[in-house]
């Protein structure tokens, strides 16, 4: 596998292609950003954990049958995946209250949700990734209700598979984002599963180890995303 020339750029993440067409190169990057890129800085060593928590998930759901464009780990920040055509639908998923949900409906952070929350934002930065519903995706012909019942479907598996692996490791899985891409005729987990796109707590502390500590300012960010990485690896 030859690597070649940079495809996509984005705030945490290269894409690069390879001489087989079928398949493309994730390089993570130290760079974190948020609140669309208003805040900007680095986390020293967050583009390793994340290349390798979020394998190791991948693997892990795998075994659970969630099929993910994952292929080969080729070093600590380089993954190959299989080259898939992003649905432009970031899919969140919700347990507990936290973040944005809390501010839209006033429920404090830590508040237990009755039951899974799914919710769809359209990826797009210069509108702000604004949520929007399966009538608005079909509308926008974003992806079909079909593909959209099958990435619901695999959103739920993704996080009950998750839940409860992540509770041994004694961490509550708050939310998570996650990302879909057509390959062959399937619709395949994409993107990344990492403290950069999950809220991951202490299960008995409500300690927050995931990247709102780089977002709220709470200090020893490089410590959580270790700690993440250290859980998963068993050390
Ligand atoms: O900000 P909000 O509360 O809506 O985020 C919900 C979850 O989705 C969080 O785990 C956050 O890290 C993740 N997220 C993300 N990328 C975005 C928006 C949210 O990874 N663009």
């Amino acid at each position: 596998m030859i690597q070649g020339k940079m495809i996509y750029e984005g705030k945490a993440k290269q894409v690069f292609v390879t001489d087989d067409p079928t398949l493309a190169v994730i390089h993570y990057k130290d760079d974190a950003t948020a609140f669309n890129g208003l805040k900007r800085g680095t986390v020293v060593g967050k583009g390793v954990v994340n290349n390798l928590v979020s394998n190791h998930l991948f693997k892990l759901l795998a075994g659970h049958g969630v099929e993910s464009h994952f292929v080969e780990q080729l070093n600590d920040r380089d993954t190959l995946v299989h080259r898939v055509e992003i649905v432009p639908v970031e899919v969140i998923v919700r347990n507990i209250a936290a973040g944005s949900l809390s501010k839209r409906i006033g429920y404090p952070e830590g508040t237990k949700l009755r039951c899974t929350v799914l919710e769809y934002c359209y990826k797009d930065d210069d509108l702000g990734d604004p949520m929007i519903n399966e009538t608005h995706i079909a509308a926008m012909g974003l992806a079909t209700p079909e593909e959209m019942a099958t990435i619901a479907a695999m959103a739920l598996k993704v996080n009950e598979v998750l839940t409860a692996y992540l509770m041994g490791l004694n961490l509550s899985l708050i939310d998570f984002k996650l990302e879909f891409g057509r390959f062959e005729g399937r619709i395949l987990l994409a993107d990344e599963i990492s403290p950069d796109t999950c809220r991951f707590w202490d299960a008995r502390t409500g300690e927050k180890l995931d990247k709102d500590r780089f977002r709220r300012d709470l200090g020893d960010v490089e410590e959580a995303y270790q700690e993440i990485l250290n859980r998963l690896m068993g050390a």
